[in-house]
Formats: C-alpha cells, structure tokens, sequence
C-alpha cells in the first residue's frame, strides 16, 4: 500500500498594517518606480508589536485546521518553517502546538530562509511515509521585519511579514498528494545572504546582509535546475504542470523560472506585489490565496519552488 502525503487544508494570516512603497520613500532614498521596476513589489503588511511569529502562525494554522474539518486533536506533528522564531529556545513550534490545543505526537521549527517551507514538506512527507505520524500542520511564519535594517535601502524594501500552513495527512489508495521534493544545499554562499548576528557569535540579532546581484544571479541558475530536475525524476512534462506557485522573493526572478518551464503568466501565483518576500511563509501564502479565490483545484498539479539564503534551495511537486 503506497502511503501519499494528502494536502487536506490550507490557511494564511497577513497582518493588518500595510506599507506601500511610497509609505518607505518618505523616510528612504528610494522610490516605488525603482522597488516596482526591479522587484514587482508595491506593499508588504508589518507585524503589529504584539504580533509574533507564533501568533500569526496559529492564526494560519487554525484556518488550515477549519478548510481541512479537522481539529487540533487530529494533529500528530507539527513542523514550523521559520528563520524569525520567538525565542531563541525552545522551538517556536512548541508554543504554537500548546496554544492550538495539540496533545499527541510533535512539534519542531525547521530552518532553512527562503527555502524552509518546501524542505519542511519535504520532511514531513519523509515522516509521514514512516508512519511516524498521521495528520500534520506544516507552517511558514515569518517576521522578517524585525530583522531589517530600516536604513539600508537595498534590503529594507524587500521583505514582510505573514504565515501560511497546509495540513497533510498520509493516506492510500490515492493519487492526490506529494509526488516528491528536490532539496539542495550550498554553504558557498553563506556570506552572500545573512543575518550578521546570533548567539554564538555577536550574541544580538543582528540585520539582513545581501549581495543583491550575487543572490539573484544565482537564484536564476538554481530555480532552473529545481524545477527541470524534479520534473525528470518523476518523468512529467511541461505541459503537465497547471500551477506554478513560487516563493515570492522577486517578479523577475519568478518570470525566469516560468520562462524556462514555458508556463504562461497566468498559470503563475503571484502575491509579491501586496506581501513582498515572506520567506518561508510566502509559498503557503500563496497556495492559499489561489485556493481560496479558486484557481488551484483538488486534482491540479502543483510546482513550488524556492531559492534562498545558504544558499537553500528546492522544488515539491503536489497532485493536490
Ligand atoms: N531604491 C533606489 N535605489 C536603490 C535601492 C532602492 N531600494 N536599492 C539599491 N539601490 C541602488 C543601489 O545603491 C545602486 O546604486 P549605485 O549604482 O549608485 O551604486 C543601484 O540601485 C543598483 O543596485 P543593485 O544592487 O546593483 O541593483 P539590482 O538591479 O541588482 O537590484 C535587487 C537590486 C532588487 C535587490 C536585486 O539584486 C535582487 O532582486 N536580488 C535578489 C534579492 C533576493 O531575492 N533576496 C531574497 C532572497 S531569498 C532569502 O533567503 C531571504
């Protein structure tokens, strides 16, 4: 019996103070023509002072939970995708299963930036295929603004905050779920994109470092290969894939990829434009929103893919 990890739910939270770009051209040297121009971004929503990675995370994750008609007894693992957790220790994911009510089985944060969420599907496919686990909430939350350096012009435009969760459950006898992840890792690139502090170093926090020509150079090579080799393992054509549902780091860099896949534009989630780059939280941000609003489909094939930080990158093809 082949075991499938079967997308039941998805759910998202934004919070609810929007910035657009003519909202940071009055206190930055910048401008929305130059952000629109060179990113696709227009606004991104900001984490209210009481807001917190856990908090907006729960919020995902209960809509997930509702869209799945599932409750939180059901939940046997729980992974969150962050690189902005609360605290330091414990794992933030540990909070959010106290407060959602979960008492069975785990819950741990998973980090890999950008890339977090396709490598904690990744994940969570690998445990629930081992039975070591039924019913999982997998959540990318991210307060990337309070890791910005409001100052720097280069980075301060970029990102925002968000979370977005999908529940899986292991099932057979289907031919809905994850058909499988491609996960790649290289440290070359560490000092290309970075967080120049941390508790065995500067013991702050530190702000987003980035070589911002390196990073896209490279993001452009590694998607491609993402995505055409997920596709030659599991032997399925272009012309298969109904959505591409990308992490949402930069249009042009998302523009490349579906170029490369000969994928129309309107075959392309985008959210960029009103959330900038989430991190980990914009895939499952975006899946939502496209399930929500109808686009995405039970049945449909589903390309996500990211690039980020580590440099990590990877791609998860979903029959959802
Ligand atoms: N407004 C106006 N001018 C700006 C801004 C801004 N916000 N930011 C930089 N500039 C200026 C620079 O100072 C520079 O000026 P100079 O020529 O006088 O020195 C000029 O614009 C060109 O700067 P570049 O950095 O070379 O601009 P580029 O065309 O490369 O665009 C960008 C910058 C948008 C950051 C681009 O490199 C990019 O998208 N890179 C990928 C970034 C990314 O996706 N990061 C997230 C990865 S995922 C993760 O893990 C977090």
């Amino acid at each position: 019996m082949t075991l499938r990890s079967v997308i039941l739910g998805t759910g998202s939270y934004l919070p609810k103070k929007r910035v657009t770009n003519h909202d940071l051209s009055q206190h930055l040297d910048t401008s929305h023509e130059w952000i629109m121009e060179r990113t696709g971004i227009s606004a991104r929503h900001i984490a209210a002072p009481e807001e917190y990675t856990s908090t907006m995370a729960i919020e995902a994750a209960q809509k997930a939970l509702t869209a799945a008609q599932l409750t939180a007894q059901d939940i046997d693992m729980l992974i969150l995708a962050t690189s902005t957790p609360d605290h330091v220790f414990p794992s933030t994911a540990s909070r959010i299963q106290e407060s959602l009510g979960i008492s069975k089985g785990f819950a741990f944060d998973q980090a890999a930036a950008c890339s977090g969420f396709i490598f904690a599907l990744a994940t969570a496919d690998a445990y629930l295929k081992q039975e070591m686990a039924k019913t999982a909430l997998i959540i990318g939350s991210e307060t990337m603004s309070r890791l910005l350096d409001w100052e720097d012009r280069g980075t301060a435009v970029l990102f925002g905050d968000g979370a977005g969760a999908v529940v899986l459950q292991a099932q057979t006898q289907t031919d809905r779920g994850i058909l499988g992840s491609l996960l790649r890792t290289n440290g070359a690139g560490y000092d290309q994109l970075y967080v120049n502090g941390g508790p065995s170093t500067t013991q702050t926090i530190g702000t987003i470092q980035m070589n911002g020509r390196e990073v896209f150079r490279n993001a452009v090579n590694r998607l491609e290969e993402a995505v055409e080799g997920i596709l030659k393992i599991h032997n399925i054509s272009q012309e298969e894939i109904d959505w591409l549902v990308p992490h949402q780091a930069n249009k042009r860099i998302i523009d490349a990829t579906a170029k490369k896949l000969g994928l129309p534009e309107e075959k392309v989630i985008h959210t960029g434009a009103d959330q900038a780059n989430t991190s980990a939280a914009s895939i499952p941000l975006a899946l939502d929103n496209a399930v929500k609003d109808g686009r995405i489909k039970k049945g449909d094939l589903v390309l996500c893919e990211a690039f980020g930080a580590g440099y990590a990158w990877g791609s998860t093809l979903i029959r959802m």
